[in-house]
């Protein structure tokens, strides 16, 4: 994962850069280090922790001159200790480099190199990278990179530069990269939030591509013939106050407040776009919705949606998993949801099916990402810029959005679907309503989450509305929690209940079923926290949300499970926007 930024311009590099990398903090927050260009050397500050903690002991903005680089760092290869926080450099000291990705054949490398007489100062795979180019430098920079690559196997957003040269090169292999050409300067970063506040002017890089960034100057080659390509600008229509606070304690929490709003445009954004890839899912015998993460849940979601509304059978897998089961022929429509549109494990997944002859379209979030370059088709969900790791907004906006496309295949079909379009006109309101009883949702969160152990259960959809409530609990609380079906739990996992184990019941409107289950675990002695549409006496501490029918209620009960774990992790203290291990992005495998 990690997060690279880079800067060359008329102003002081060091601040631009601090800036920039508190933005991709998202992307890895074990160490962070920074490296500046001035009078012809390298000054670099590092340091393990998060970007502020760092900085309070290393005072970034110390470091003179106009260009730099700086690096966030979620560890792959080596431990967490300031000699693997990047940039690193070559034995000289002339080069530095920053990388996401990894090298996958870098011991080879550099048992190579150490046999030419290099010192490594590091066990990272990128500082091969350096030494590399010290081997092939002769006073031109890009040259020496694109030498470098030809020895590199792997995944990368490299970014390099020569003490003796005013200038950053900086290189993509399925990694994201994205130059942004401000008024002062240009940056180069592996996502657009680092610069949003200077410039909204953007370039992203495609793979192969490397791109010789000067001042106020980018020139874009082909990595393997060097020739020069011509690439348009995009401009980015992001708000900079979206990369703010607004006055919340916390991303997670905005997030989650803004869940109305962008419920509200993802079931008014893109009609045309929205009717051509039901046309297609119809059209289509096999679909496939690839993803992983909560973006996962959302394809699971999706399976129940297209068999009860549109009676077409769709099929969501996991990502990291899809070569091994997808059966892919000429008729497979495979379906990318992805908020990024950068995770490795879903473009892997996206290319393998494309590669093997299917259709690919894409639900994101990210403008100008990687999916939505590669996809025939996408449908832009407009969530705006999340920032929290935990998904919130952009889940329930990927939600809408399939609503809407099984709608359309209903509709294809010839079914009446006008109940279910009512309900999804009343559902910015229906969160609403539980965004503003958010204070009763904390006191229940504060009261009832005392154990270490939780169960999440549902039945039919909110199976899965149990998984994600239960992932977002582990994520931000580092409490375990598990979620399954109601009607599975019977079949082992009930031996677990005790006063230490916890279970929060989803209880829909008319289906209500799990209620069985819930007297089960009662008569085990299990404590139960329900969260009900329109309310149950059956449960003594219960979360009311509005009755909204039974298809619909994944959102609601989403948005009152985001608040619980939101509250439980404030409650203890943890760090809610940046939890330990995770990154919003992965771009590894
Ligand atoms: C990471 C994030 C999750 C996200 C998943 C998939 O694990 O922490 O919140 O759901 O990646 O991300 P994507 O961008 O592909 O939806």
């Amino acid at each position: 994962m990690c997060g690279i930024v880079g800067y060359i311009g008329n102003r002081k590099a060091s601040e631009l850069l601090l800036s920039g990398i508190k933005r991709l903090e998202y992307r890895g927050y074990d160490s962070i280090g920074m490296a500046t260009i001035y009078d012809d050397r390298f000054f670099c500050k590092k340091g393990v922790g998060k970007v502020d903690e760092v900085n309070q002991n290393v005072k970034f903005t110390e470091l003179p001159g106009t260009a730099g680089m700086v690096h966030c760092r979620w560890a792959t290869h080596g431990g967490v200790t300031e000699a693997n926080a990047h940039p690193h450099f070559d034995c000289k000291n002339n080069i530095a480099v920053v990388h996401n990705g990894i090298i996958s054949n870098y011991l080879e490398l550099k048992r190579n190199l150490q046999a030419r007489g290099h010192i490594f100062r590091s066990e990272t795979d990128t500082e091969v990278f350096a030494h590399l180019v010290e081997e092939n430098y002769n006073g031109n920079l890009e040259n020496a990179v694109m030498t470098a690559l030809k020895s590199v196997k792997g995944t990368y957003a490299f970014l390099v530069a020569s003490k003796n040269e005013n200038k950053l090169v900086c290189a993509r292999k399925e990694s994201p990269v994205v130059l942004g050409i401000g008024e002062n300067g240009t940056f180069v970063s592996s996502d657009i939030s680092s610069f949003l506040e200077f410039t909204n002017r953007a370039i992203p890089l495609d793979d192969g591509e490397v791109c010789v960034v000067g001042n106020n100057s980018h020139k874009i080659l082909d990595s393997k013939t060097g020739a020069e390509k011509l690439k348009n600008e995009m401009l980015i229509d992001w708000k900079p106050e979206s990369i703010d606070k607004s006055g919340y304690d916390h991303f997670m929490l905005k997030e989650i407040c803004e869940q109305p709003t962008t419920i509200r445009i993802a079931k008014g954004i893109h009609s045309e776009e929205v009717k051509r890839l039901a046309r297609m899912i119809d059209d289509h015998d096999t679909v496939y919705l690839i993803a992983t993460g909560s973006s996962m849940h959302a394809a699971m979601i999706a399976e129940y949606w297209f068999a009860e509304i549109a009676h077409k059978r769709v099929q969501a897998i996991d990502s990291s998993e899809f070569s091994q089961k997808g059966i892919i022929n000429g008729s497979t429509l495979a379906i990318a949801i992805t908020q990024s549109g950068e995770t490795y494990d879903t473009l892997t997944a996206a290319r393998f099916a494309k590669k093997n002859g299917a259709r690919l379209a894409s639900i994101v979030n990210v403008a100008n990402s990687t999916a939505t370059r590669e996809s025939g088709i996408t449908i832009m969900q407009g969530s705006g810029f999340e920032s929290a790791v935990c998904s919130t907004k952009t889940f329930t906006s990927q939600l809408i959005i399939i609503l809407r496309l099984a709608i359309e295949v209903a509709k294809l079909k010839g079914k009446d679907v006008s109940m279910l379009e009512n309900e999804v006109e009343k559902l910015p309101s229906v969160v609403k309503e539980i965004i503003d009883n958010k204070e009763k949702i904390k006191k229940i969160a504060e009261e009832n989450f005392s154990v270490k152990n939780y169960l999440y259960i549902g039945r039919g959809l909110n199976v899965v509305t149990a998984l994600e409530g239960a992932l977002k609990l582990k994520e931000i609380s580092y409490l375990h929690a598990e979620g399954m079906s109601a009607g599975f739990l019977k079949h082992g996992t009930i031996s677990l209940i005790d006063d230490n184990m916890y279970t929060v019941a989803f209880i829909p409107k008319d289906d209500r079923k799990v209620l069985s289950n819930i007297e089960e675990i009662k008569a085990r002695g299990g404590k139960i926290i329900a969260i009900a549409a329109g309310g149950t006496t059956h449960v003594n501490t219960v979360i009311d949300v509005p009755a909204v029918d039974d298809l619909v209620s994944p959102i609601p009960f989403t948005v009152a499970s985001q608040l619980i774990a939101y509250y439980v992790a404030k409650k203890l203290g943890n760090d809610i926007d940046r939890p330990r291990a995770l990154a919003k992005s992965v771009t590894v495998e």
